[in-house]
């Protein structure tokens, strides 16, 4: 095998309450890539579709995590990176992630699998670190593992893969602005409110414990983040109608997805995710902001050849 095609999946990262550690996987949006091996050695970004990302492989974010990888081999061929981009940079949903899990994960299989998943995160990092500023997974694992994911730690790379409730779906509404992960980062305080660091680990270990028991009220009541919405929701608008809208059309709870402008919510079971998707469309045909918006189960694969 020369060459694949691979869908690599946007992403949830934060989930509410697990800022920069949790993230889950969507089913219904995300890139697709050619990786091929060519006789020349080093790694070739020869065509991007969708976006305008930079070519050049040092500054490309599938290029670095590609890089990362193909320098602690010894081979004496290279890889052609194709990308096709659906996922807009800057929309909260993983974008960059999906770019530099998407390279790894092809140049592995055309490999035969010489390195496993957690040590692929390893290699995306890099990427994602061009992307961001700063080195956090919690996009990369879901997009690797498939599902919820928890990343214990980033060095050394520990990832827990927890269980996604059958009748889970997400729906997610991306306003058409972007927000800048670097930015999102800089307006957060170094410090927080010990009250405010208790609410957290309470409802993030109550979350964990509702997916490992698909206990769709625990979800409901642990879906809440003391720390970081209070800052980086004044970056969205209307964000406060939409969260109150959406409770009120069935969602379990609602959050900023990454660093945002994406916002989130998880539902229990389609019905409630078509409803909680109108509530949205309601919500933002009365601004001028134009918008999409993904219905998708969590995907519990990941990235996978097409
Ligand atoms: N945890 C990161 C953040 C995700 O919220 O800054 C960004 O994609």
């Amino acid at each position: 095998m020369n060459e694949i095609r691979i869908f690599s999946p946007a992403t949830v990262a934060n989930v509410s309450c697990g800022f920069d550690v949790m993230g889950f996987c969507l089913d219904s949006v995300g890139d697709e890539m050619v990786i091929r091996k060519v006789g020349k050695k080093g790694i070739h970004i020869v065509h991007i579709e969708g976006f305008d990302l930079p070519y050049d492989t040092e500054s490309n974010v599938a290029g670095v995590s590609a890089l990362a990888m193909y320098r602690t081999l010894d081979l004496d061929f290279g890889f052609e990176i194709e990308i096709y981009k659906n996922i807009k940079p800057g929309s909260g949903i993983g974008s960059s992630a999906a770019s530099a899990v998407g390279s790894v994960f092809g140049m592995n299989e055309l490999l035969n699998r010489p390195f496993n998943k957690t040590q692929l995160t390893e290699f995306a990092i890099k990427g994602e670190a061009l992307a961001s500023k700063c080195e956090h997974a919690d996009n990369l694992a879901p997009a690797l593992f498939g599902g919820f994911t928890l990343v214990k730690s980033v060095s050394p790379l520990q990832v827990l893969e927890i269980p996604s409730p059958n009748d889970l779906y997400a729906v997610i509404i991306h306003p058409q602005l972007e927000i800048k992960t670097s930015e999102a980062r800089a307006i957060l305080p170094k410090d927080i409110p010990m009250a405010n660091a208790i609410t957290q680990w309470a409802n993030f270990g109550s979350l964990i414990h509702a997916l490992h028991t698909s206990d769709y009220d625990l979800i409901k009541s642990a879906l809440h983040d003391a720390v970081v919405e209070p800052f980086r929701s004044q970056l969205i608008p209307h964000y406060n109608e939409l969260k109150e809208a959406v409770i009120k059309a069935g969602a379990l709870g609602a959050g900023i997805s990454g660093s945002g402008p994406s916002v989130f919510t998880l539902c229990k079971g389609h019905e409630v995710a078509q409803q909680v998707k109108g509530a949205m469309a309601s919500i933002y045909s009365e601004t001028d902001i134009d918008f999409d918006i993904h219905v998708s189960k969590i995907n519990t694969q990941g990235v996978k050849l097409i």
